[in-house]
């Protein structure tokens, strides 16, 4: 088989990286993917930069056992603590994730923007590095999401924990005078719904999966390494936790998939 036809690995601490593998397979309907949902070390967010960078590793070291031609780590929390060791241990292209507050600061008008990320993207060097590159005026009010990846990844997505949980974060940006909101965390896209519900039309939600889309397009073409053929992709799932959550949230793009439940 040749390079081109390999699949794109992508992994993340759980489910939440469909959010990104969603906006690939519609940008690159030909492309095969292969997603590793680490459910059963979720959250990294609370874990310490070398745990970070020891599961990534494992993580990316089984894509590659499964001939991945391109790594899309679609984790935020992944992709700022761990992709520069990534980049520097594999040969393999890196496309990474982290919380879009460029195009944020762009277009804020109170000069005033929210980040909802994990307490690991926040406080990583990257996070810092990046943030330091953006006007000073903008103030940036960041929240730990902590709890909600736990959510979402136990069957949680819609309950009244949630609804509490998610407002006391949201809530006081509106009073905050926030009228964007980056959403740092791959899982988050799947709030969106109750976060829109919450703020109206008063702030306006980035999220920046389709940047990655277009990114690991851009990255495969680069390598020349699109796939060639005009067959319908085929995407692989491994999951070391039960398949329920995962299987719903990909529910609506089932056509194609495989779902293996796995320890790695
Ligand atoms: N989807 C991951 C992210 O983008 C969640 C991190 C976690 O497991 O805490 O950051």
């Amino acid at each position: 088989m040749k390079l081109n036809n390999y699949p794109i690995g992508i992994f993340d601490s759980g489910v939440g990286g469909t959010s990104i593998w969603k906006e690939i397979k519609t940008l690159l309907p030909f492309e095969n993917t292969m997603y590793l949902s680490d459910s059963l070390n979720a959250p990294y967010g609370e874990k310490s930069q070398q745990e970070i960078i020891d599961l990534s590793i494992k993580n990316t070291q089984f894509l590659l056992e499964h001939n991945c031609k391109l790594i899309v780590v679609a984790c935020n929390t992944a992709t700022t603590n761990a992709i520069k060791t990534l980049r520097k241990t594999f040969t393999v292209p890196f496309i990474g994730i982290e919380p879009a507050i460029k195009p944020a600061a762009l277009q804020t008008k109170t000069n005033t923007i929210g980040i909802l990320a994990t307490k690991g993207t926040l406080n990583s060097e990257l996070f810092e590095k990046t943030s330091s590159t953006i006007n000073k005026k903008i103030v940036r009010k960041e929240i730990i999401g902590k709890g909600l990846v736990e959510l979402i990844e136990g069957g949680k997505l819609y309950s009244d924990e949630m609804t509490v949980l998610l407002s006391s974060y949201i809530n006081p940006l509106i009073a905050q005078n926030v009228d964007s909101l980056v959403l740092g965390c791959t899982h988050y896209p799947y709030l969106i719904p109750q976060i829109r519900e919450l703020v109206g039309t008063k702030i306006t939600i980035i999220d920046s999966g389709a940047a990655v889309a277009r990114q690991t397009k851009a990255i495969l073409k680069l390598n020349n390494i699109l796939n060639s053929t005009t067959n319908k992709g085929r995407h692989h799932f491994y999951i070391n936790k039960d398949k329920g959550v995962l299987s719903q949230l990909i529910a609506s793009d089932s056509g194609c998939v495989t779902i293996t439940e796995k320890e790695f």
